[in-house]
Formats: C-alpha cells, sequence, structure tokens
C-alpha cells in the first residue's frame, strides 16, 4: 500500500512491503495540488512497545516502508523520516513549526532545567543569542589550555601503561579527560573548586538520581556566578562569555539561575557526545591499522602544535567525519509539529511527532555505497560532491544545529592528534562492539586497550 487518505479505514493496515523514493525537491515540504487529498504515509499497526529496541524498530520499518512511516510511540502520533529532503524541510524548510519536544527531551529538561536544548520559540531564540558569542571561533581559541591540558595528562598516564605493560580502559579514561575539558572550558580558573562535584557525570546513568545530582550542580553554578558578579574579574572561559551577553530588548544579562541552566546544560551536552565519538575513534583506528597509519603520517608532518596547525590537519578531519558517520552519538533528534503542515505528497496533523535518526540515514544503503564499512576518504575533497548536504548531520542542523560543533571538532583534533603522535591502542581482549542507542550511542561494554609506544615524532605542544 502507498500512502492513503487521512480517514480511510485502510489507512491503518499497511502490511504490503514498500520503499518509496524519496521526493526529487531539495526541501520536501510543498503541499499537493489538491488540499483535498490528505495522504498519511504508511506504517505499521502494532505501535511501538516500550521493552523493544527503539533504533531497530525504526530500522526495521524503514527498510519495510521507505523513507517515511508513521506509528505510534510512547503513545504520541509519530512519522519517522529517513530522507535528507524531509530533514530538509523539518530542521531549516519549515523549522519553526517543529518544536523540540518528545520523551527524550522531557527526560533532558528534567535533569538541566529551562536550558538551550529543552527550549523553544523566543525563549529558545533568545538564549542562542546570548551564548553563540561563547561558541566563536576566536572563543573557542581561548580555551586552547582546556583542550591541552587534560589530554596531555591522559597521554602521559597512557604513556606509562603502555612503559608497563598494562592495559587501560579506554572508555572510562576518555570519558574522564573530555569532562575535565569541559569543566575547564566553562569554568577556566574555578576547575578545581567546582570538578569535585561534577565528577559523577563521567560515572552515573541518566535516572532520577541523575536529575537530583543535576540540581545541586546547578545551584553550584549559581552560587560561582553570583560570587563572580559581586568580584567581577575578566575570564575568557564559557561562564564569563555567558554573563558578558546582555538581552538585546531589554538589556539585561542572563539571572545566575538562568546562567546555571545553560552551565549544567553544557557540560551534559558537552560531555557524553564527544566522549563517545573519541571511544569509537579508537575502536575503528583498532580495526584499521591502514588508516591510523596515514594519520600519524600527517601528524608527523606537524611543525607546531598550535591551534591553526591542528585545524589544518586534512585526513584527521576525515577520520572524524567518518567516525560521526557511523556512530553519530546523538543517534535520535525529535520534533513536534506545531501547526499542520506537509511532508511531500503526505499531510502532517499538528501535534504529530516526528523522529529522524542520524544513525539510519547515515547509514542509508541509498544514500551511501557499503554504509557500515569504514571509508574516511569518503570525505576527501570532491568525493562527496553527489551527496545531499544533509545526508549527514551528526550535528543537527538548521538554525537548531549544535552550537558545540565547532568546539568538538577542535577538542577531538588536539585529543587525537596529542596522543597518536606517540601511541597506538590496541584491544587487550576480545574485541567487543555493539552499542547501546540510549540518549547517545553507547559501547555496550568499555574498551579495553593496550597502549603501545611508537617510536617518538617530535613537535612542541603549546
Ligand atoms: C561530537 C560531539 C557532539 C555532537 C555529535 C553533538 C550533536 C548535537 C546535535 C545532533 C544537536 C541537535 C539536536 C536536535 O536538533 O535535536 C546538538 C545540539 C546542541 N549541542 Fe551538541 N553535540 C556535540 C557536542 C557538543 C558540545 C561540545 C556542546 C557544548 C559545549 C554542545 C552543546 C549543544 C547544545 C547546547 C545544543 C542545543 C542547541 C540549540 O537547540 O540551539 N554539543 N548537538
Amino acid at each position: 500500500m502507498e500512502g492513503c487518505a487521512i480517514d480511510s479505514a485502510s489507512a491503518q493496515s499497511a502490511q504490503k512491503p514498500l520503499t518509496r523514493p524519496a521526493p526529487s525537491a531539495r526541501d520536501a515540504g510543498a503541499a499537493p495540488a489538491s488540499a483535498e487529498v490528505r495522504r498519511i504515509p504508511p506504517g505499521p499497526e502494532e505501535a511501538y512497545r516500550t521493552a523493544e529496541d527503539l533504533l531497530e524498530f525504526m530500522r526495521t520499518h524503514c527498510e519495510r516502508y521507505g523513507d517515511i512511516f508513521r506509528t505510534s510511540i510512547y503513545g504520541s502520533n509519530v512519522y519517522v523520516i529517513n530522507s535528507p529532503q524531509y530533514l530538509h524541510h523539518v530542521l531549516l524548510g519549515n523549522w519553526r513549526n517543529y518544536a523540540r519536544r518528545g520523551q527524550a527531551v522531557k527526560r533532558i529538561a528534567l535533569s538541566l532545567g529551562n536550558g538551550l536544548i529543552s527550549s523553544n520559540g523566543q525563549t529558545w531564540a533568545k538564549q542562542r543569542r546570548l551564548l553563540q558569542p561563547a561558541f566563536t571561533r576566536p572563543s573557542v581559541r581561548a580555551l586552547w589550555d582546556a583542550f591541552l591540558r587534560p589530554t596531555t595528562a591522559l597521554a602521559e598516564r597512557w604513556k606509562d601503561a603502555a612503559r608497563r605493560g598494562a592495559s587501560v580502559d579506554v572508555t572510562h579514561d576518555v570519558s574522564h579527560a573530555v569532562l575535565e575539558t569541559t569543566l575547564r572550558a566553562i569554568f577556566g580558573d574555578d576547575y578545581e573548586r567546582v570538578a569535585p562535584h561534577f565528577s559523577l557525570i563521567a560515572e552515573e546513568s541518566r535516572n532520577l538520581s541523575f536529575a537530583q545530582a543535576c540540581a545541586q550542580l546547578r545551584s553550584i553554578i549559581a552560587q560561582l556566578a553570583e560570587e563572580r558578579r559581586e568580584r567581577p574579574r575578566e575570564s575568557r572561559d564559557i561562564l564569563g562569555m555567558m554573563m558578558l551577553g546582555r538581552d538585546r530588548d531589554s538589556g539585561c544579562p542572563m539571572s545566575a539561575a538562568e546562567l546555571a541552566c545553560q552551565g549544567i546544560t553544557l557540560v551534559i551536552a558537552g560531555h557524553e557526545t564527544t566522549a563517545s565519538v573519541l571511544n569509537w575513534v579508537w575502536y575503528l583506528l583498532s580495526k584499521h591499522p591502514q588508516v591510523e597509519e596515514r594519520l600519524l603520517a600527517e601528524i608527523a608532518r606537524l611543525r607546531s602544535f598550535d591551534f591553526e596547525s591542528v585545524a589544518g590537519l586534512g585526513y584527521l578531519q576525515q577520520v572524524l567525519e567518518e567516525a560521526l558517520r557511523t556512530y553519530p552519538p546523538l543517534w535520535l533528534m525529535t520534533r513536534r509539529a506545531l501547526e499542520s503542515d506537509y511532508l511531500g505528497e503526505y499531510f502532517v496533523p499538528a501535534g504529530t511527532e516526528i523522529y529522524l535518526s542520524p544513525y539510519l540515514l547515515q547509514r542509508h544503503p541509498r544514500l551511501w555505497e557499503s554504509p557500515g564499512s569504514f571509508i574516511p576518504d569518503r570525505f576527501a575533497d570532491g568525493h562527496s560532491g553527489e551527496q545531499h548536504a544533509l545526508a549527514t548531520c551528526p550535528f543537527g542542523a538548521g538554525p537548531r544545529n549544535c552550537i558545540g560543533e565547532f568546539f568538538a571538532r577542535t577538542e577531538m583534533q588536539v585529543h587525537l592528534a596529542l596522543i597518536l603522535k606517540d601511541l597506538r591502542l590496541r584491544f587487550a581482549e576480545a574485541e567487543p562492539a555493539g552499542f547501546v542507542a540510549d540518549i547517545n550511542l553507547r559501547s555496550r561494554d568499555h574498551f579495553l586497550m593496550r597502549p603501545q609506544m611508537r617510536a617518538c615524532i617530535s613537535v612542541n605542544p603549546g
């Protein structure tokens, strides 16, 4: 069955396998010629059951019904979309009509309050304007030391393990190093004061006690902000940048409570995502030694280790791009239609939730050759010309894309370049590669690996 009229009884019984071609227009939002025909996408009769793996549920039905299907998830009417054109419409073309809502966002809001991730509408626009200056290129550049220090310390610990022939818990160590970078970037000179309170973030699962812990962390940030306001000093850290911001209408700065919501939002959004990618990169490099060798050759050509040089490592960027394609940490984005709309020929009633998965899109067999293979050369100059710009979207797209993208890319480049020049990691035991699609795409097990020293290549950090 192809899509059908919304009031047709047969709409509920789409049984036949179907693969629809994606709409050819860049933006799939054009309403059909006759507004009378309100077609809804095909989809399974049975609702999603909470015990099921949601990613697997979405994957199976995308395979069966094509790039759009309707279903019921957590009691809501959901359209799952899986083509660059549909994504373009929801995230760019008509983005104002699609608020960030859904179960995952509710869970996040419980812990983080009304920060940039969970807010919508005017509140979001105001917050985004106030936070944006902290994430420009010069602002990120000013945080260089926050990227360098934790990674240098981690490299030293792993070198020590290499000399002793010991193995290391890569997942654990990377998570802690990324947390330190995130906290140093946000809190600058106050890092030592706040760090002991935040260490649980690298360990805890996202349950109710985590939400309670986040409430305490918010009050620590609020207190810090108040202290800084009483005794002003120049701070180039992210909290300092946020405190400089003034609302364009009222001229007011963010209150301590608002700064606390944004601060905790940035810690959580910036930590697990980046840690997840780096964890997967170490796994992928151990499986692809020829990629690792090419990377090493590129790093060996560095004359100095500074912001500009690291940013110029083209093959390293390709490797990261391919890791983000195969294992995008935020595997699911959700939206809710505020008013009724059309996605291609399909009618979208107001209130419909839209689920879109970078994981499924970035492994879509129509868009990618050998989608499961790790091939960084896909992203070599001139090789991705045929692709729609949204065939990858690990950082989202449109006005609500990831505000920390440049920060995260810099952090990951520094981490890999600094460690790879001296070390390689190989699995100590059998290679566990399963993943869990929680809020982020995590490895099911921690990666236990053995660091091995390389013949040293001399570059000067600093
Ligand atoms: C590899 C690392 C990262 C990945 C893959 C990633 C991915 C994403 C994605 C896909 C979104 C959009 C979600 C949606 O549209 O529903 C997003 C939004 C966001 N990210 Fe990231 N992120 C990363 C790192 C960071 C970092 C380092 C920070 C801050 C320090 C950060 C802060 C945020 C915030 C605040 C938003 C909400 C933006 C808005 O709604 O205006 N992220 N991220």
